[in-house]
């Protein structure tokens, strides 16, 4: 792993390391909401994070955009020291999608994901504003770009439509759109099933699991929905009381007796992705 960390917790650039959270705490009040976490998400991996209700799967999420500032632990990006801002993510090659939608209410969903390729939701401001020839070009590339990565979603007939005059599930995809267009390195997804029907969770998956060949693209996938984490993940974080509790692979993490605990008491996650009763032969070993 080469040369030792620096002071400040950072180590010389590596772009084989990707995220990296070390020892990462978190307080709201007397409340502790994540103890000495750590986690990796190196280029092109898919990592989720699962656990119960208030096991601190968000803000794990909401550490890594900035939205919560740790008290403990350092948060690195290639060995680099990262001190992330939401402003700031796009510019580090990271993107995110919240729970829920999130789209400009104003926009359609082609400016929507205009904004997500600039980082900003004034897409078209610059040409309605300086109508230079150089603007207007640059606001036709973006649509271009912006029309496609709709298109691929397999939502490019509603470009022109307000999120508001859609169904649910379309105004997902494009949420997902607008964090593509960013072309991340990093894709963090919060609850990306939430509200979609079985039928569109597969698509979801089949997307999720192309990121990493199509774009280089590297996931950390926070998520309720087993079947798709199980079905999409390379390596799982199995959080509870803000702990890391388990590590693994999905296999490795379906049968651990520590997930098991965490979950149900006495029941584990079945291979169907449902919680539910664990036979000893299925448990597994999980590195820690
Ligand atoms: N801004 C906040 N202020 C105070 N407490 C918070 C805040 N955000 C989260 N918490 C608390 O921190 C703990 C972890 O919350 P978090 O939202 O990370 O859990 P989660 O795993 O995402 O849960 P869920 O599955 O219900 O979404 C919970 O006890 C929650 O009530
Ligand atoms: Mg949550």
């Amino acid at each position: 792993m080469g040369a030792p960390p620096h002071e400040d917790g950072s180590s010389p650039h590596d772009p084989a390391r990707g995220l990296e959270l070390a020892g990462v705490g978190v307080r709201f009040g007397g409340l502790t909401a994540l103890e000495d976490v750590s986690l990796r998400v190196p280029p092109g991996r898919i990592v989720g994070v699962i656990g119960p209700n208030g096991a601190g799967k968000t803000t794990v999420f909401n550490v890594v955009c900035g939205f919560v500032v740790p008290h403990a632990g350092t948060i690195t990006l290639d060995g680099r020291r990262l001190r992330p801002r939401p402003h700031r993510l796009t510019r580090l090659g990271i993107a995110r999608t919240l729970q829920g939608v999130g789209l400009f209410a104003g926009l359609t969903l082609a400016e929507n994901v205009m904004a997500g390729a600039t980082g900003s939701a004034r897409a078209g401001f610059l040409s309605s504003l300086l109508a230079t020839p150089w603007a207007a070009r640059e606001e036709r590339r973006l649509r271009t770009g912006a029309v496609e990565i709709l298109e691929r979603l397999g939502i490019g007939g509603h470009a022109d439509a307000l999120p508001a005059t859609l169904p649910y599930a379309i105004q997902k995809k494009a949420g997902l759109a607008r964090a593509l267009a960013a072309r991340p390195r990093l894709l963090l997804l919060d609850e990306p099933a939430g509200g979609l029907g079985a039928e569109e969770i597969d698509e979801l998956a089949a997307l999720i699991r192309g990121l990493p060949a199509a774009a280089g693209t590297a996931v950390l996938l926070v998520e309720h929905h087993m079947d798709l984490v199980m079905s999409v993940c390379d390596e799982i974080v199995v959080l509870d009381f803000g702990r890391v509790v388990a590590t693994g692979t999905p296999d490795q993490v379906r049968g651990d007796p520590a997930v098991a605990a965490a979950y149900l008491g006495t029941e584990a996650i079945t291979p169907d992705g449902t919680p539910g009763a664990v036979a000893p032969e299925e448990t597994g070993t999980v590195t820690r």
